[in-house]
């Protein structure tokens, strides 16, 4: 798709309480460099927290505000991107509940992470109704703000598939209204005369000679129209492929660079392994933290040499320190030149510098709870009122505008 077509962005995350150094660069640095260059909506997912957490039900509300804090302090900027919470726009559910109509239960049950994950969270019961059903919510997440690109891991890759599916069934099944070509072709005529015939080449183009870049071409005129009613644009984007109207775009997954962020260990950092630096953690804790990190096990003694290829502090090396540093490192480390107290230093100089401006930012939004509040409410607002028009449309095409 061209990327300049729809330039609308989506992503939720779960409420898992106080985010650590493992979200901030796999997850938020990625969503605030986005908020600059496209029109962010970013969203806690607290409905999704209950599809495996529904026996747990306290940890969500103090989760959420930390975890918006945390965003906030990073550096998400509520004047550029749409901050939100999903369960206070109700409009999610209504489309979940619209699209499990023509949802296909094998789509559900062959997703990946259906199975995967049932059988990695063992110790808790998700043979339920909301488990199964939960990337089609995510796909409702997505689909009721036409968002183009959603910034996922790989792990929800399939989960974007699924919505893309879901989409185009949508339109397929719905997009049928009768008298659809002259409508279009009405539609057509509204752009100007060159326009118009423009329009008609590169459709023609597309259609008749599968030519990739007359659709692209097509597809960016229209996004470039200014005085075209929403309902015909769905038209012309969907007369211009050949299918019906196109209600519910469909939307791409945007891969997020995997930063495989170390933890204390050596292995991924999460929550889960207990081997995290959070985002707000004191400076106290960071120090002790990485002070008391293991190393190269042969190194017994500060006259033992060591390899850092078999040492968890040398891979926060490699996110964090230069090439003089580690260059550094990798010498001194195998001579035994100096300790590894010593070699740890400059990481946690490093983790300090970076957390500095996040913690500073953050007593800020600790201090004032109303204005997160306040910074939730007018995102909630403006989220909803995106949402209202995509399900009315949605309605109206399902037959239930009849009143
Ligand atoms: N399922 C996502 C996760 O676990 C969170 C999520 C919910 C999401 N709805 C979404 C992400 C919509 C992107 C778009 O990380
Ligand atoms: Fe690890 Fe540094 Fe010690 Fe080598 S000197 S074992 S890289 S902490």
């Amino acid at each position: 798709m061209a990327l300049g077509a729809n330039r609308r962005v989506l992503s939720g995350m779960r409420p898992t309480g106080q985010l650590h150094l493992g979200h901030y660069h796999g997850v938020l640095k990625n969503w605030a460099s986005l908020q600059h260059e496209y029109e962010c909506y970013f969203f806690v997912a607290d409905w999704h927290a209950l599809t495996t957490d529904y026996e747990n039900p306290a940890i969500i509300g103090s989760s959420v505000w930390e975890m918006i804090i945390d965003w906030l302090a990073v550096g998400i900027n509520p004047s550029e991107a749409t901050l939100f919470i999903q369960s206070r726009v109700p409009e999610h559910a209504e489309l979940h509940l619209l699209l499990s109509m023509i949802t296909p239960l094998g789509w559900l049950e062959r997703v990946p992470t259906y199975k995967d994950q049932q059988s990695r969270l063992r110790e808790k019961d998700l043979a339920t109704y909301g488990f199964l059903g939960y990337p089609l919510l995510q796909s409702a997440d997505v689909l009721i703000y036409k968002a183009g690109l959603v910034p996922v891991g790989e792990d929800q890759v399939s989960h974007i598939e699924i919505a893309r599916e879901i989409a185009r069934r949508f339109n397929h099944i719905y997009g049928r209204e009768t008298g659809f070509e002259e409508k279009a072709e009405a539609a057509a005529r509204k752009m100007g005369r060159r326009n118009a015939k423009l329009y008609a080449d590169l459709r023609r183009r597309y259609q008749e000679e599968g030519d990739g870049e007359a659709l692209e071409r097509g597809r960016a005129l229209l996004e470039a129209q200014q005085n075209i009613s929403l309902g015909d644009r769905e038209r012309l984007h969907g007369y211009l492929e050949g299918s019906g109207k196109m209600i519910l775009p469909e939307p791409q997954a945007l891969l997020t660079p995997q930063a495989k962020m170390p933890g204390l260990d050596g292995e991924k950092m999460s929550k889960s392994y207990g081997n995290v630096i959070t985002l707000r953690e004191s400076p106290e804790s960071v120090e002790q933290k990485i002070r008391t990190m293991p190393t190269d096990p042969a190194r017994v003694r500060r006259t033992d040499p060591g390899d850092p290829d078999k040492c968890p502090v040398w891979k926060l090396h490699e996110v964090y320190s230069g090439d003089d540093v580690r260059a550094w490192v990798q010498s001194g480390c195998r001579s035994a030149a100096f300790g590894c107290l010593e070699c740890k230093q400059p990481v946690i100089d490093a983790v300090l510098a970076e957390q500095a401006p996040i913690r500073e930012r953050s007593e800020e939004f600790v201090r004032d709870p109303d204005a997160v509040r306040s910074i939730i409410d007018e995102g909630c607002e403006a989220a909803r009122a995106v949402a209202r028009e995509t399900l009315e449309e949605v309605r109206a095409a399902m037959g239930l505008d009849y009143r």
